[in-house]
């Protein structure tokens, strides 16, 4: 597998193309031998650290699993078990953990801390999301993309719709560009990615040909994709005075049958990190319901629980996806 051996996982951006896709390799290697029984134990004797500010299920249930499964051993702080952020700082926290743990899994608010963590503990660190990358995310999406599309990655177009700014649409792109992908961001210009991830993401386009599209039409940006994507309109951290404003701004980016069928593509797919607000099962979708009168957010119903909705395939590779991240990382070999 890829010599990631000792290094942290912060975002895409700080691997080189190779690095990237021997992560992928490795993902899909580890996924065969765990349904085969046939995995062997390459953490034995790790103790990592999950440090998390941020509400999670599937990123916190990947490490704990993948790190089982590979023999490691594993604390959880949630977002109020340990004195970070009240009475002990970022760094302090880090120099402390970083003297009795192999690593750390770190979901906060700004990238600024998980990169401060990352130089302060002396360990590698690996982000389980941040408000600007979410690189375990893209990891997993492109596991999945190749596994779905029957055809190389530099062929397959993908279309993300919604809030381009968020930490998703930032690594997806990047994700994206490092595979060779024709990638859509599909959004009022307003919710584009950053000028400066757009400006990162074409410079690895120039290496590996891929195709990068911001685009404010729906009809435009779906047209031939083999996936569409969204995430929630308000990521975790925002002010939930965003809703009103986001719901206006994106009403029409919806992920609706029509747009599914927008694509001119009978296999097409849908995708999604998840959580997802598409019906009203939730607190939040409740809420949303009573302020806003729709009965769903990024995605209908109907998409969500149709044969093309491929988001629950998509959970399950968080697994090996991170698994892959901590076997490079930290394996013995
Ligand atoms: N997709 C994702 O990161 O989910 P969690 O917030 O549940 O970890
Ligand atoms: N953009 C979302 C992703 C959640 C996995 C958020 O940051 O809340």
């Amino acid at each position: 597998h890829p010599d990631l051996y000792g290094r942290s996982f912060l975002k895409e951006l700080d691997f080189d193309v190779a690095e990237w896709r021997g992560l992928l390799r490795l993902a899909a290697r580890l996924k065969i031998e765990r349904r085969t029984g046939r995995e062997l134990r390459q953490l034995q004797g790790r103790n990592f650290a999950l440090v998390f500010e941020k509400a999670s299920t599937r990123t916190r249930c990947a490490f704990e699993v993948a790190a089982h499964d590979q023999g490691a051993h594993l604390t959880y702080l949630d977002p109020a078990g340990s004195q970070l952020g009240r009475k002990e700082s970022l760094r302090d926290t880090a120099r402390v953990l970083g003297r009795m743990y192999d690593a750390i899994a770190y979901r906060g608010f700004d990238q600024a801390s998980v990169e401060q963590l990352s130089q302060a503990a002396g360990v590698p660190v690996w982000n389980g999301l941040s408000d600007q990358w979410h690189p375990t995310q893209s990891l997993c999406d492109m596991l999945t993309m190749t596994e779905h599309a029957h055809k190389a990655a530099s062929e397959i177009t993908f279309a993300y719709l919604g809030d381009a700014r968020n930490n998703v649409a930032n690594s997806l792109l990047v994700a994206g560009a490092m595979m060779g992908m024709d990638v859509r961001m599909v959004a009022p210009e307003s919710l584009w990615n950053p000028t400066s991830v757009i400006s990162a993401a074409l410079t690895v386009a120039a290496e590996t040909k891929a195709r990068l599209h911001p685009t404010a039409d729906v009809a435009r940006g779906v047209r031939g994709a083999d996936f569409v994507y969204t995430d929630v309109w308000v990521s975790m951290g925002e002010a939930p005075e965003h809703w009103q404003e986001r719901v206006s701004l994106l009403s029409d980016y919806a992920v609706t049958t029509k747009v599914m069928a927008a694509s001119g593509n009978p296999a097409v797919r849908f995708m999604h990190c998840l959580p997802a607000l598409h019906n009203l099962d939730t607190v939040l979708g409740r809420q949303l319901f009573e302020r806003t009168g729709r009965s769903f957010l990024e995605v209908e119903d109907e998409v969500f629980e149709s044969p093309a909705s491929i988001v629950f395939d998509q959970a399950e590779n968080r697994l090996h996806t991170i698994k892959a991240v901590l076997v490079a990382t930290l394996g013995h070999t």
